[in-house]
């Protein structure tokens, strides 16, 4: 806690209003904590840098594991049990739908190629204990019979799950919101411990116009007793938090279409398809109202351009893998900054007070530590979002977050 007569504005600030922060904040608000989510706000998926309304929102932890990822697996086998009672809680809080989908993901080859590889791929799965049906054509096109004829065989996940990304983080919004979150816009320069403010942490407003809208207010400094860094790949520019910590992360650029049913009619596929088409990898997402969304590449590169290439390789893998997806309309395409880190996997860990090179896990002398960072989550942002409100809110609280977290600490990277 910050020294007595130091100013202090709300015992949590949380940085970045993606599914992290936003999951994080409405938690702890839960717990009776005032807290303030600082965001640059522009929530438009095209103008706006947060890759949370990018995603597609699968939840598959068992269509997602590669091989060599053993601890990320566990944290996602982990988060995809969490996820459904999490989000029941949150439906309820919001009073909105999310769009849960709990048909599993269908994977599927095309050439024998495809088939060896996807087969690799489903004995290392068994060999973890995963679940994971082989089918043949004939059933995989009895699952989904808009899947083109030219379909060799494929793998059924039936525990994986799909959420409508925009959705649910509209009720994280709407929950946070009623929960008592303050939503400041702005951006963050820098975070750092304040002489005289003994633990009070100081946020320091990033440059540029920080209009106010509809309820927001614009950010000025922001002082906390806590802070909760939760900034996707934009946290590696935020001075203050260790150089180890900011030089693990890094923007990887994905490109996402987004496809609707001419007649608002139910989308063409009931579940997620995972296509191998001669070595690339897509997968086709559906959702109750008809939309289809289509990803997704990943590009080394910090640019948010939606290039031909990357639409025309989207859309042809698509059709090749369902013909039918060339009869829909084309809605959106856009580009999302996945936070990518050295080892694929998040940071979730508290960065201690006694110098920028040390980090702890389970954090020791709350509330000295104040400082959380909840970043890097790649791939998996919205599967991981639950159980890493779940982590922050513990380690906020000064209790060790589950053990599957162990192997994500900051700590790795120092
Ligand atoms: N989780 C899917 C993606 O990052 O493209």
């Amino acid at each position: 806690m910050p020294a007595k007569g130091a100013q202090v504005d709300t015992d949590v600030i949380v940085v970045g209003g993606g599914v992290i922060g936003t999951a994080a904040a409405w938690r702890a608000a839960r717990l009776g904590r005032t807290v303030t989510l600082i965001d640059p706000g522009d929530r438009d998926p095209v103008t706006g840098d947060q890759a949370s309304l990018v995603a597609a929102g699968m939840l598959g932890p068992v269509s997602e594991s590669v091989f060599g990822e053993r601890d990320l697996l566990n944290l996602n086998l982990h988060a995809v049990r969490r996820f459904p009672a999490f989000n029941a809680e949150l439906e309820q809080a919001a009073g909105q739908s999310t769009g849960l989908r709990t048909e599993g993901t269908l994977s599927v080859a095309y050439d024998s190629d495809d088939l060896a590889a996807l087969d690799r791929l489903t004995d290392f799965r068994h060999s973890l204990g995963l679940k994971a049906e082989r089918l043949n054509a004939r059933e995989c096109r009895k699952l989904e019979p808009f899947l083109t004829p030219g379909v060799t065989g494929g793998v059924l996940a039936a525990g994986d799950l799909s959420v409508d990304n925009r959705r649910y983080l509209a009720a994280l919004r709407v929950a946070a919101r009623a929960a008592g979150v303050r939503f400041v816009r702005g951006s963050v320069d820098s975070v750092d411990r304040v002489p005289g403010h003994a633990a009070g942490i100081r946020v320091r407003a990033g440059g540029g116009p920080n209009p106010t809208a509809h309820g927001v207010e614009s950010h000025r400094d922001q002082y906390a007793g806590q802070v909760v860094i939760a900034a996707g790949h934009g946290t590696s520019r935020i001075n203050g938090l260790p150089d180890q910590v900011r030089r693990a992360i890094r923007p990887v650029k994905g490109q996402v279409l987004r496809l609707r049913h001419p007649k608002g009619l139910p989308p063409i596929l009931t579940r997620t398809v995972r296509a191998v088409v001669q070595g690339r990898d897509i997968y086709l997402v559906p959702r109750e109202n008809g939309e289809l969304v289509v990803g997704a590449t990943q590009e080394e590169r910090g640019d948010r351009n939606v290039t031909a290439g990357a639409v025309h390789d989207l859309l042809r893998d698509a059709i090749t893998a369902a013909p039918a997806v060339s009869e829909l309309i084309f809605a959106e395409a856009s580009a999302g900054l996945r936070p990518g880190t050295s080892d694929n996997g998040p940071i979730v860990g508290v960065i201690s007070e006694n110098g920028s090179a040390e980090c702890e896990f389970p954090p020791t002398g709350h509330p000295r530590n104040g400082l959380v960072i909840a970043a890097g989550h790649f791939r998996n942002g919205i599967l991981l979002s639950a159980v890493t409100a779940d982590a922050v809110t513990a380690l906020l609280g000064d209790r060790p977050p589950d053990e599957v977290w162990k192997p994500f600490s900051p700590r790795r990277f120092m």
